[in-house]
């Protein structure tokens, strides 16, 4: 009789280092631009991610008043601060502390997304994920998921993993099903404590490391940085040197043409010249 064993999980290894760009966008906010910039333009599915982080009220308090999205969706997630988001279809929403947004531009929608503060801390994430062309042309929609709606997993060597889109430890994120299967975490670690995740093989994968440094294998990851993920089926990451945050973010890839014009992302450039038509005739 012979007995299988699996073999051990094949570690994702980092295969790039990303640092982001600051830039300022809507109005004037400050953020940091890490996909969607000359040295990383994009991860297929994702189109861009901002970190924005501030207790300077003149790097926020400008906001993003009224403009259009076609062809993607946008996931807002708060760490601090408060944010109102008011849309075209009759859509209105308080981002709070550890909520998340997910917005869905589809076939077009208008919004503002602006800051109800006028003081203290502004900090969060927003995630750009591309949709296939099949659902590009979708109706748009809007949830928000409050912070008791994230699930909290903790893990076993300290440290806690918020799961807003996949599954981990056994529990699934409140995001929707999207062609896309993204995965989404964000992970606190203790000084010396170690996550252990699966990443569906094929998935592009990468952390975001915002909060002190992270090991996955040989290769340490400081603050702030984006660290791009090879293939494999599970990450390893410990915190080496005190205690640590960061975001894991996996999605399966597309591979379609990608016809990008600021805040509209379609297949094609006639598709664009489209998007742009019908939003200067109002019909978002
Ligand atoms: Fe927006």
């Amino acid at each position: 009789m012979t007995e299988s064993v699996a073999p051990p999980p094949a570690g994702r290894a980092v295969v790039r280092l990303v640092a982001g760009m600051p830039t300022s966008d809507g109005a004037g906010v400050r953020l940091t631009r890490v996909i969607g910039t000359p040295a990383l333009d994009a991860l297929d599915p994702f189109l861009m991610l901002d970190e924005f982080g501030s207790s300077d009220p003149s790097a926020y308090i400008a906001g993003f008043p009224d403009h259009p999205h076609r062809g993607f969706e946008t996931i807002t997630y708060m760490l601090d601060g408060r944010m109102r988001h008011r849309d075209n279809h009759g859509n209105e929403g308080l981002l709070t502390a550890g909520s998340m947004q997910w917005m869905t531009a589809g076939r077009g929608i208008v919004h503002s997304e602006m800051p109800e503060q006028e003081q203290g801390l502004m900090r969060g994430f927003q995630l750009w994920l591309n949709l296939p062309a099949s659902d590009k042309m979708r109706p748009a929609e809007y949830r928000d998921v409050a912070p008791a709606d994230i699930p909290v997993v903790s893990l076993p060597g300290g440290g806690r993993v918020k799961v807003l889109a996949g599954r981990f430890g056994g529990v699934e994120g409140p995001a929707p099903a999207r062609a896309t299967a993204p995965l989404y975490l964000d992970v606190e670690l203790p000084a010396g404590a170690g996550l252990a995740a699966a990443v569906p093989v094929g998935h592009a994968a990468f952390l975001y490391v915002y909060e002190g440094e992270v090991s996955v294998g040989e290769t340490a990851v400081v603050a702030p940085k984006l660290a791009e993920l090879g293939p494999g089926e599970a990450l390893t990451a410990t915190a080496t040197a005190g205690p640590a945050r960061f975001l894991v973010i996996a999605g399966k890839p597309l591979k379609e043409p990608v016809a990008r014009y600021g805040p509209f992302v379609m297949n094609t450039p006639a598709e664009i010249h489209q998007a742009i038509s019908d939003f200067q005739r109002g019909a978002f």
